[in-house]
């Protein structure tokens, strides 16, 4: 059955932040120790809550349910003062990738898949020329088969000294302008 994509909103924030949680947990078990995941939960978060206010956040439903997730912002995520090293600028043509998370009872069902069609088609709406993300590693296979490249491995540090793998990868939106 075909989710059906709408923009999130406050009243939904509850059952995101659960269902965001339970994918977080579930999927990253194999990547991350518990330790570890219960660290982003708590330094992280799993989503900017501002996203819902700006209108750049998404939820996909299936029988009112919320079964996944995902957002974009030209900016670069808040978390990114975590790092461990500086990430290069982004520039004006390139639009982040945010939030991106399915409820493990619907996974490899397309839910993801169409979340990121839809997220890709409002960044081309405002004029972005490429996609750009920092990817959890339990979800860099999901973005490298929608044609997602690896561009450098990151690390976020929780409390000064966990490590948190995380790839940036992206992807070009539209054709490059002749040159
Ligand atoms: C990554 C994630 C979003 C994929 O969601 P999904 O709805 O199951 O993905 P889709 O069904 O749309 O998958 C599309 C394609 O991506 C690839 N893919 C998806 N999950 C994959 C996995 N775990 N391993 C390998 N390939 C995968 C497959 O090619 C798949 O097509 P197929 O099912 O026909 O083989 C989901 O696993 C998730 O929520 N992970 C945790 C999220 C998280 O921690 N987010 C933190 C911010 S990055």
């Amino acid at each position: 059955m075909k989710p059906m994509i709408r923009r999130a909103s406050c009243e939904d924030l509850e059952e995101l932040l659960a269902m965001q949680r339970r994918s977080l947990r579930s999927f990253g078990e194999a990547h991350y120790s518990a330790a570890l995941l219960e660290a982003a939960v708590a330094e992280m978060g799993t989503m900017d809550a501002r996203l819902i206010l700006h209108g750049t956040y998404l939820v996909a439903e299936l029988d009112g349910r919320i079964v996944g997730s995902a957002g974009w912002t030209m900016r670069a995520p808040s978390y990114t003062r975590l790092l461990r090293d500086r990430l290069e600028p982004l520039d004006g043509t390139c639009g982040m990738v945010r939030g991106i998370y399915v409820d493990p009872a619907a996974a490899r069902q397309g839910v993801a898949r169409r979340l990121l069609g839809a997220v890709e088609a409002e960044l081309r709406d405002v004029g972005a020329e490429v996609a750009d993300l920092l990817a959890a590693l339990s979800c860099a296979p999901f973005y490298a088969a929608a044609g997602y490249a690896r561009l450098s491995d990151h690390v976020l540090l929780f409390g000064g000294c966990l490590e948190f793998p995380v790839q940036r990868m992206c992807r070009r939106l539209r054709a490059a302008a002749p040159g």
